[in-house]
């Protein structure tokens, strides 16, 4: 980004790539702004420095074309707030229509609607995203240039993501250069001890990355609903709990490093619902038609006493079912003793960067709070991230 601001970007179209993907409640408003708090610093300095700006970026997953209720306007005006200057959001339709004519003046901010409402964006094929990603060019005129900045989405061979990246001089902005810095830092020379706390509700989702992590940590805390496959993997019966049965063999060989940590005691309840019965029970006597929804005090207790002697600490997926108070204390705890503790912190972004928020945790108690999910979790893996891979080439 400085280098691209130092080169002299005053009245020269700039497309950014952002990840604005924020959860929506059900009357379209934004309930975690965090995305795109950490999206404008790039967007201001380039803003500031003269660019015509141009985000580009998604929301959710539209099905085979435009979904009024997928479109980015909320972000729009957010993003305007927080830039203390409106953000036009410019339909496709329109910026289509009016290639390399969008009407900018130096400084301004747009947005074009959901770039995925095209579905040439995800598409496999390399032509129709190089195809979509021409378009994009063009309305970079003779001297555009490419911003990526949206560290959540770079895990995605997409045409704003990676195409345009081809096509035009292309740079890593703020926020990309910032999460990779704290994820090197993660995969090359962590202090040690080490301890990595996962969660979230699928274990087959998490495989690869404990995989992965399992020889450079120290500890590895397993709540969530992907902990009960790791019970029964130990012989435990786990009720009408969350159960991948296809992943046991998986954890059982994964539970023979030593490393990982289960919960001891478990909350339980009869129905999925804030308004279920509800009991603490040792994590090896779940009973039938029980389903456990978050860990138990005890666990939280073993858990906060681990991370109280670490040095570094990478956090991925809550606890439990946060979002229903009576499932909320599990991932409560455990955040809080991350804040406590004197570690090197990075929050692994989604659901659990979501949870530090709404659970009104101190975002400043964390050394790092990532805005990428997947993302995260694949640079971790060790995989190759297509958005990043481009802009080493
Ligand atoms: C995310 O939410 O992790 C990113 O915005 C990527 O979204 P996707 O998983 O739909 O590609």
């Amino acid at each position: 980004l400085d280098d691209l601001i130092d080169e002299g970007v005053e009245g020269r179209p700039v497309l950014v790539r952002s990840d604005l993907n924020v959860p929506l409640d059900d009357a379209g408003e934004i309930t975690d702004d965090g995305r795109i708090r950490a999206s404008v610093h790039t967007i201001s300095e380039l803003s500031g420095a003269g660019a015509q700006v141009i985000i580009v970026a998604h929301l959710g997953r539209p099905k085979g074309g435009p979904d009024p209720a997928l479109s980015l306007a909320p972000a729009a005006s957010r993003l305007g707030e927080l830039l203390g200057a409106p953000v036009r959001l410019i339909s496709q339709k329109h910026w289509d229509a009016g290639r390399g004519d969008l009407g900018m003046a130096a400084g301004d901010v747009v947005m074009l609607e959901n770039i995925r409402f095209d579905p040439r964006e995800t598409s496999k094929n390399d032509d129709d995203r190089a195809a979509l990603a021409d378009e994009l060019v063009a309305l970079t005129g003779d001297d555009g240039a490419f911003v990526s900045d949206g560290f959540g989405v770079v895990h995605r061979k997409q045409a704003s993501v990676y195409d345009v990246a081809q096509d035009l001089p292309a740079y890593a902005g703020g926020l990309v250069l910032s999460e990779v810095g704290v994820l090197r830092a993660l995969t090359e020379a962590p202090k040690r001890p080490y301890v990595v706390v996962l969660g979230g509700s699928k274990v087959s989702d998490k495989l690869a990355v404990i995989e992965a992590l399992l020889p450079k940590v120290d500890a590895l805390l397993v709540g969530g609903g992907m902990c009960f496959t790791f019970l029964a993997a130990q012989g435990y019966g786990v009720g009408d709990s969350l159960l991948e049965r296809e992943q046991i063999g998986s954890c059982r060989t994964l539970l023979e490093s030593g490393k990982i940590v289960l919960p001891t005691d478990v909350v339980v309840a009869d129905d999925f619902s804030a308004e279920a019965n509800t009991r603490t029970v040792a994590a090896d006597a779940i009973p039938d038609g029980w389903k456990g929804l978050d860990i138990g005090p005890e666990s939280v207790a073993a858990f906060a006493e681990v991370l109280s002697g670490a040095a570094t600490v990478f956090w991925n997926g809550p606890m439990g079912v946060f979002e229903l108070a009576p499932f909320a204390e599990g991932t409560r705890g455990v955040a809080q003793a991350i804040v406590d503790s004197s570690a090197f912190s990075v929050v692994g972004g989604g659901d659990s960067a979501a949870a530090v928020r709404a659970l009104g945790l101190p975002e400043d108690g964390f050394s790092h709070i990532s805005t990428g999910g997947g993302a995260s979790l694949e640079y971790l893996e060790g995989k190759t991230l297509p958005g990043i891979a481009v802009l080493e080439q």
